[in-house]
Formats: C-alpha cells, sequence, structure tokens
C-alpha cells in the first residue's frame, strides 16, 4: 500500500483556468482542431487540425526548428552548437524496429473488461481501496476528479466518506486480487482479465503480396530515423561530435486508451534532436539540454508556474536509460492533469544503446574517430535526446492562452505569445464605404507579405473584436472615417482592450516591432 493517499473530492472536474470542455469546444467552433472523419462520426485518437491550428502548430514547429538547427544554441563554451535536420521516412526497414527493440518492448499492458468488452491501460489506472473490506474499484486517476465517478463511488462503496479509501496504482494489484475488483464501467466484481502486452506500433505491408514477410512498421517516433542516419551524416556532412541531428515529422502509436483530446492521440507529431557527445561529457550535455529545453517552452509563451522538471524513478526507465545518467520530463499543467502536471517532453540518456544495436543489427561500424585528441580515440557516441511533442505542444499553448475575461463579449480571450499568433494582425475597415476599404486592402496586401494578416469586412467592429479575442490576435487595425483626413488608424491591443492611433505608414513597422517582443 505504498504511495497511498486519501481520496480528494473536488469541487470541479477542470483546472482553474479552462475546462478541456470549453478548449474542445472553442477548438472546434474557431477552426483549430476537428474529428478526424468527423461526418463519419470520427475516429478515435485522430484529430484534423484546421485553418487556426495548422498556423499555430507551424509556428511552433518553425521556432523549435529555427531554434535547434538555423540558430542552435549557444553551448556551454561560448561556441554555437552544431545541429543538422533530417527528413526521414516513416516507413523504414522493419529490421531497424527489431534493432530498436520496438518490436519486442514497445508494448503497454491492457486489462479488458469481459462484460463491457472496454479495454484500459493497467498502468494508468488507479485502485480504490476500501480497507474495511478489502473490495476494490478501478478508475483512471483523472476520473476521480469528476464529480460522477466519486457520486458513483460512494454508492457502491457504502460511504460519504471517502477520505477513508486509499488510492494505489492499479499495477500495485496482484492478478490473484481480481476478483475483488470492479472494473471502471461496471458494478460487478471480477471481469477486468490480467495484464497482457499489446504492441503498439500500427502494421501494414509493402508491396502487393501483403504476405507476413512484407510487414513494415509506421515510425512510432521519429528518433529512428536519425539513428539511421547517423552514419551518412557523419560520413559526409564534415561534422565533428559533439554534434545534433534534428527532426520534426509524424509518429504512429496504436495507442491502447488515446484520451484527454489531443494529448494521447494514434497519429500525432514529434520534434526530436539526437545529441552525439563523449561518453565522458554525457552528463554535461544532459544537464545543458535540460535547462536549454525548459526555458525554449517558456520563451514561446508557457508560464514558468505550470511547467516542471521531473526526473523519472529508477523504475520507470526506457530500457535504453537504464544505465544512464537518467531522463527527465519538462512536464505542463494541462487542464485534466491540474493541480498536477503532465509530459510535454522528455530529455534522455539514450547511451549508446541505439548506435550500438544498430550496428549489431546492419553489421555497419558506428564507431566515430576523433583526431582532434592525443592519443586519437575511437568510440560510439553517447546520446542525449531532448524529445518534444508538437502535437502536446499545441495543445499546451492552447490551454495557456485560454483567459477568462466576462468583461469581453467573447467572455474570453487567447492570449497567445504575439509570434505565435495564428493571425499576427487583422485590418478592419470600419465601413464598407467612403474610401475606408480601398486603404484598408492597401494596408492588407502590404502587412500579409510580411506576417499572416487577415481583412476583416463583415458584422459590426464589436462583433469582429470578438472573434479576433477567440482566435488570439493580438493587434486589430481598424480604418475608420477620421483615416482619409487624418492618415492614422486605430490599433486595438488584444490583451489590455486598450486604443490607440498610429500612423498609417508607421502601422506596418509598429506591429512587426512588437512582434518581436
Ligand atoms: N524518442 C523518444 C520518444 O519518442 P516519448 O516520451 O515516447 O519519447 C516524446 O515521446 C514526446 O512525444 C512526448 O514527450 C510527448 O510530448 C509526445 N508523445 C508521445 N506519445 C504521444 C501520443 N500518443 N500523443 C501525442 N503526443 C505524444
Amino acid at each position: 500500500m505504498g504511495n497511498a493517499q486519501a481520496v480528494e473530492p473536488k469541487n470541479t472536474t477542470v483546472s482553474d483556468k479552462v475546462s478541456m470542455d470549453e478548449l474542445v469546444a472553442l477548438c472546434k467552433r474557431r477552426g483549430f482542431i476537428f474529428s478526424a472523419s468527423e461526418i463519419y462520426g470520427g475516429i478515435n485518437g485522430f484529430w484534423d487540425f484546421g485553418p487556426l491550428g495548422v498556423l499555430l502548430k507551424n509556428n511552433l514547429r518553425d521556432r523549435w526548428w529555427n531554434d535547434m538547427v538555423i540558430a542552435p544554441p549557444i553551448g556551454p563554451d561560448g561556441e554555437p552548437l552544431q545541429i543538422m535536420g533530417v527528413d526521414s521516412s516513416i516507413i523504414q526497414n522493419p529490421k531497424a524496429w527489431v534493432a530498436s527493440g520496438h518490436v519486442d518492448t514497445f508494448n503497454d499492458p491492457m486489462v479488458d473488461c469481459k462484460l463491457t468488452k472496454l479495454r484500459y491501460r493497467q498502468d494508468h489506472l488507479v485502485a480504490v481501496v476500501d480497507e474495511r473490506n478489502g473490495q476494490i474499484f478501478a478508475f483512471y486517476q483523472e476520473a476521480l476528479e469528476d464529480k460522477g465517478t466519486l457520486k458513483k463511488l460512494k454508492k457502491q462503496a457504502g460511504t460519504d466518506e471517502l477520505e477513508k479509501l486509499k488510492v494505489i496504482p492499479f499495477t500495485a494489484i496482484p492478478a490473484s486480487d481480481y476478483g475483488k475488483v470492479i472494473g471502471p464501467d461496471t458494478d460487478q466484481k471480477g471481469t477486468l482479465t490480467e495484464p497482457r502486452k499489446f504492441n503498439l506500433m500500427f502494421k501494414t505491408y509493402v508491396g502487393a503480396t501483403a504476405t507476413e514477410d512484407d510487414i513494415a512498421y509506421l515510425r512510432p517516433e521519429t528518433a529512428q530515423g536519425i539513428f539511421l542516419n547517423y552514419k551518412n551524416i557523419v560520413d559526409n556532412m564534415r561534422v565533428r561530435v559533439p554534434f545534433g541531428i534534428a527532426q520534426v515529422g509524424k509518429a504512429f502509436r496504436n495507442e491502447v486508451t488515446p484520451r484527454n483530446f489531443i494529448y494521447r492521440s494514434r497519429e500525432f507529431e514529434q520534434m526530436e534532436m539526437e545529441w552525439f557527445c563523449h561518453p565522458d561529457e554525457a552528463k554535461k550535455w544532459f544537464e545543458f539540454w535540460t535547462d536549454a529545453r525548459k526555458k525554449w517552452w517558456e520563451a514561446v509563451g508557457v508560464s514558468p508556474a505550470n511547467l516542471q522538471l521531473r526526473p523519472h524513478d529508477k523504475d520507470e526507465l526506457s530500457h535504453y536509460a537504464k544505465a544512464g545518467v537518467g531522463t527527465v520530463d519538462v512536464e505542463y499543467r494541462f487542464p485534466f492533469t491540474a493541480p498536477g502536471f503532465g509530459e510535454l517532453e522528455g530529455i534522455a540518456h539514450r547511451c549508446d544503446f541505439d548506435l550500438t544495436q544498430h550496428e549489431k543489427h546492419s553489421g555497419k561500424k558506428m564507431e566515430y574517430f576523433d583526431d582532434s585528441v592525443q592519443p586519437p580515440r575511437r568510440f560510439i557516441p553517447h546520446v542525449i535526446e531532448p524529445a518534444a511533442g508538437l502535437t502536446r505542444g499545441v495543445l499546451a499553448l492552447l490551454a495557456e492562452a485560454y483567459t477568462a475575461d466576462p468583461s469581453r463579449p467573447s467572455q474570453m480571450y487567447m492570449k497567445f505569445k504575439p509570434s505565435m499568433a495564428p493571425v499576427k494582425a487583422a485590418v478592419l475597415p470600419l465601413l464598407n464605404k467612403d474610401g475606408l476599404p480601398e486603404i484598408a486592402q492597401k494596408l492588407y496586401y502590404s502587412m500579409r507579405t510580411k506576417f499572416m494578416t487577415e481583412y476583416d469586412a463583415k458584422g459590426n467592429i464589436g462583433k469582429r473584436y470578438a472573434r479576433h479575442d477567440e482566435i488570439g490576435t493580438p493587434f486589430c487595425i481598424t480604418i475608420d472615417t477620421d483615416t482619409p483626413k487624418d492618415q492614422a488608424v486605430t490599433i486595438r491591443f488584444r490583451d489590455t482592450m486598450a486604443q490607440e492611433r498610429v500612423a498609417l505608414d508607421k502601422i506596418e513597422t509598429f506591429v512587426q516591432t512588437a512582434l518581436k517582443e
């Protein structure tokens, strides 16, 4: 009964700031994110990014690419780091996934309910134990923050005093006690099966014959595409260890229970960088990247109060990180984890695991020859890997931006950092006459070549402001009946709603300067 805690009923199912229901509704209403195949009833674990969502996602992706590949950080010795980009195939030779360990070990433990046919991830369930009679109730951790679940629990346990029940990880329940367990979606005992391993890789067939010999996998991480190109890059690109290889792209995992909107989906995007260094320097680089990555999330607008670094416990470490200096997660306080945190990015010391495995399985030497020291040395580099979720990053930016404000017609606004905002500026002619559209269009044609600008001439101005508050446009520029006379426009600031008069020929530079902050 280690890690036991009392059940703490909460008044709401949401973080103090925004509920997931509100966020999901806004994402749909304003064109950020839709269910994939929505007209066919959707498909669990898959999402489509709409016009606003793709702009937001690309802004985050481009910022990462810029800060990793175009202008990587300055290293601890004051020299700029060398990081190169790749864009590898999603489907690789299936032997690569045997070598990486994914065919044998990329499994999640699942339990099935024999009655409801529902499937759960054993390590995501908690057991609520009634020590008076040994009765055990299984729930997803976050369900315990739900009023309805707590009501059901009180009824099933026959008590209002939930603090008497103990919550422990479900993995701590021995299979011999499963007979005492009431599953999350039943009232009956003993309906859950013992945990079974379920491989998360999506399989497909390459070629027309579709036999067992033609099986291939959709990549479950972008990282292996980097390791597979390590030799090409060392041999052809005149790099010296330490250096990095970066990649952004889709990854696919047949998650047992995708949930929490885009947080855990079956198709998602990662931004991964493998940093190859001498084994003796792994600790130094691990600390460097941990610090750099947390600061990066702050730089894209995530408040430090909602971020934390969490070192993995020894028993949580992946097979490749066991012998290393560790793994640290950068965690964000998502609405469904609040007041707790959920993983946004992992920084792992993968040792020489991947290169050694690929050397063994491919027969190709992965050693690096270093003649910059005397005597020259040969070694297989160790790897520090900052692996971030782009899709999860978008969710963090959305949750972070959502700001309730009852004083506005929209009741809220999206406080994106201006450089991350999908639309940077809106050009709004107050009237569709008196020469205002002509001035507005001229300004729009010029601004849209510099940054994402919308021309919005429909509806009353209050409604237009409200929509731009909802999509997080930091600057609204209104061309009014005074503009033809004074050659000035009104700029409205999203966060304060303050308005300022700025000369028409200065407004573009004004916005550009503000976007740099
Ligand atoms: N190469 C190491 C690796 O893939 P990971 O912790 O499994 O490590 C890295 O994944 C990041 O990818 C996570 O921190 C998370 O942001 C994102 N991620 C992982 N699984 C995901 C899923 N099912 N849906 C959305 N994002 C996911």
